[in-house]
């Protein structure tokens, strides 16, 4: 296992395989009342730069349940916000803590906190990346349709840090990603060719309708990423047409279903029939963020053989 969790590709298919299983696996416990304190006597630093509700929760709830210690920190409170640099912060938590999730602005934020930290460092978004999203939805797609390989996952709206680490995902899921957005808002030319490079299936279309057209499973986000508030006007504008609505979803195969990281803004890029109808995966994706977390813990801080 790498050190680090900072993009999906820091995981091999194998790694990711173990993670999906020993999520399952957690998942059962977690439902039969087991205890399964596997990190009792760690700690885990959670560094928050924006805000957050499902990563923040998932993984307060997923380490105390691990037996583990959580705290809560946000960069507002660090002195980090005086100024502090990244390198002397990382330094000093790796003496306190076991590993530390951060969620940066400057995806070159979280990477150099990993350089200079000596514990592992997570990855809870960036504005490149948001790989412990993609573990959830992997896990519910993969819940959902009992394998992975060959399914078509359109992705409608913005080239954004989700659907980064869902194009750099292609080459460890053998699925096919076709992303469909307004001109100006696809995905980074570089994200695409790493992807495609190792074997990434990626398609890309201007037209909701293409990328609707026979896929298993459906995938939107936010027009106005934390950090775009000042861009919202006109991405709203541009946005114009690429709401996930049932128009669409009456185009992907029958049994198609729907993914949204959350927060979601109904009525713009995904309408609440949808989000709300019975083709939704929402909620159980929402709920796996504690279930695949919890797996990659145990995995880089070396404790999965004692679940097996
Ligand atoms: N999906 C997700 O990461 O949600 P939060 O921003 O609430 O953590
Ligand atoms: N793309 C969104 C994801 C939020 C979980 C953002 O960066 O704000």
């Amino acid at each position: 296992m790498m050190k680090d969790f900072i993009s999906i590709l820091d995981i091999t298919d194998d790694e990711l395989g173990h993670i999906l299983s020993d999520a399952i696996h957690l998942k059962k416990l977690r439902a039969a009342g087991t205890p399964h304190e596997l990190l009792r006597g760690k700690s885990l630093a959670m560094i928050f730069e924006k805000s957050s509700t499902r990563t923040h929760i998932s993984f307060e709830v997923g380490m105390n349940e691990l037996g583990g210690h959580p705290l809560f920190l946000s960069t507002r409170d660090l002195q980090i916000g005086r100024g502090e640099e990244i390198r002397d912060t990382a330094r000093v938590a790796s003496r306190y803590v076991s590993a530390v999730m951060i969620r940066a602005y400057k995806h070159s934020t979280i990477e150099e906190f990993a350089r200079f930290a000596a514990v592992p460092v997570i990855n809870g978004l960036s504005d490149r990346e948001h790989p412990c999203q993609l573990l959830a939805d992997i896990m519910t797609i993969n819940e959902h349709f009992g394998h992975l390989k060959g399914l078509r996952v359109a992705w409608i709206g913005d080239g954004n840090n989700v659907c980064n680490s869902l194009i750099l995902s292609s080459a460890l899921t053998g699925m096919e990603v076709v992303v469909a957005s307004p001109k100006g808002y696809g995905p980074k030319r570089k994200i695409l060719s790493h992807s495609k490079g190792i074997g990434g299936r990626i398609h890309l279309t201007r037209s909701p309708e293409d990328a609707a057209r026979d896929a298993d499973v459906i995938v939107t986000d936010t027009w106005v990423s934390m950090g775009d508030e000042n861009e919202r006007d006109e991405r709203l504008r541009a946005f114009k047409g690429y709401t996930v609505d049932e128009h669409l979803l009456k185009l992907a195969s029958p049994d198609a279903r729907v993914l949204h990281c959350l927060p979601a803004h109904r009525g713009e890029e995904i309408s609440g029939e949808v989000i709300d109808g019975d083709q939704s995966l929402v909620w159980e994706e929402a709920e796996n963020r504690l279930h695949a977390q919890k797996a990659l813990l145990l995995s880089l801080l070396n404790r999965r053989e004692e679940i097996c």
